[in-house]
């Protein structure tokens, strides 16, 4: 009993979400390829179908293949779910993910039937999008930094300002970062997945099993590192790191990475997420397309990059934003899973 918990804390037995292609919409415009985060689908026949490298745990169930294509051709079919262990998740999903619905007239109007009545700063918390296709264009340095400045006026604990920006702009050095970031993520990916499924290029041995020493290692691992070890996080780096072609910053003319100081007070994490995504919406304010991108973090496990970096003690990586001007129009909002409020009265 005690050694079946211990095993559901490694590796939980999910059941994943699958990709559905209507075909009849579909007009292979391939939006949807270039909008996989984990590089899973491809063209072929001018439809758009899941390429060799999908596989059920590299899908991480986001949708935005779905909310990228302008058919409505692609339904994900059912969630991420874990019913039992440490891991378990089932219970999460009350109900159908919904648009925005800042009104709360659920089932009466669209969001875009609300959008005129919403505010300004509304109508960019929810235009926003993660953007995964950029423009060559140079996005100009004082745009950056006028996102940077953004960051600066955050709220931190205490006004303490953790945070510290590496901006760079030289194509050269994000695609040696990129490259670098993979050789690591890919050696993390070798540690927390069984051994058949590591460099996979075509579906596998979907009952392969850990080693011995993994399944005794990555409980362990999941108490101190439990977003990191997440199963769904595993299967995305191990896509990502292994295939040649992927680039962590899908080719963005500029990166920021976002460092804190480990000497803050509270949650430097927070301080730093929170200048972060104020930069995401004046970015976005401004024309610009950003997506977070935190499997940057792995420039903390390489000595010399950081060095290079000018990455110093007492400041650590906490993400990244790749920035630049988005090619076409950006895609519709990701729907999300039902709100998870819960009102409470007295105590
Ligand atoms: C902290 C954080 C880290 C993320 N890291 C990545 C990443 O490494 N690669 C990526 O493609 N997207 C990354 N994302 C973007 C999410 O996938 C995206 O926000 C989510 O799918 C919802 O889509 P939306 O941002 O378009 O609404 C990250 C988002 C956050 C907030
Ligand atoms: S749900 Fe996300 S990871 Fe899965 S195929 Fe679609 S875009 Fe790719
Ligand atoms: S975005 Fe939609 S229409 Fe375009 S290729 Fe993908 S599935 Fe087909």
């Amino acid at each position: 009993m005690l050694l079946e918990k211990y095993r559901h804390m490694s590796l939980p037995q999910a059941r994943y979400a699958e990709f559905v292609l209507d075909r009849d919409k579909c007009n292979g415009c391939g939006r949807c390829v270039k909008a996989c985060p984990i590089q899973l689908l491809e063209l072929y026949g001018k439809k758009s179908r899941p390429n060799q490298r999908y596989d059920h745990f590299r899908c991480i169930t986001c949708q935005n293949c779905a909310a990228s294509c302008p058919q409505n051709a692609i339904t994900i079919k059912g969630d991420y779910r874990v019913d039992k262990g440490f891991w378990k998740n089932a219970h999460l999903f009350k109900g159908p993910k919904t648009m925005p619905n800042p009104l709360g007239r659920n089932g009466q109007t669209t969001y875009a039937d609300q959008e005129p009545e919403l505010t300004e700063t509304e109508k960019v918390i929810y235009q926003r999008r993660s953007v995964r296709l950029y423009k060559k264009k140079k996005v100009p340095r004082d745009m950056i930094e006028r996102v940077i400045e953004a960051g600066r006026f955050a709220p931190s604990a205490g006004n303490n300002q953790p945070w510290k920006f590496i901006a760079i702009d030289n194509r050269d050095v994000i695609s040696a970062l990129n490259e670098k970031c993979k050789a690591s993520l890919y050696k993390v990916s070798a540690l927390t997945l069984p051994k058949p499924w590591i460099n996979k290029k075509t579906p596998g041995d979907k009952e392969a099993k850990l080693a011995l020493w993994q399944e005794a290692l990555l409980p362990l691992l999941t108490k101190i590192k439990t977003g990191d070890t997440e199963p769904r996080a595993r299967g995305g780096i191990n896509a990502a790191s292994s295939d040649p072609n992927y680039d962590i910053f899908f080719g963005a003319p500029a990166v920021i990475l976002l460092l804190a100081d480990k000497r803050g007070i509270g949650s430097v994490e927070l301080d730093t997420g929170i200048a972060g995504q104020t930069m995401v919406l004046a970015a976005h304010s401004l024309g610009l397309g950003t997506c977070w991108v935190s499997l940057a973090k792995a420039i903390g496990f390489d000595v010399k990059l950081k060095k290079k970096l000018g990455i110093e003690e007492p400041f650590k990586i906490i993400s990244s934003l790749s920035i630049g001007y988005p090619q076409g129009q950006v895609d519709n909002p990701v729907a999300r899973e039902q709100p998870r409020i819960h009102w409470v009265d007295s105590i």
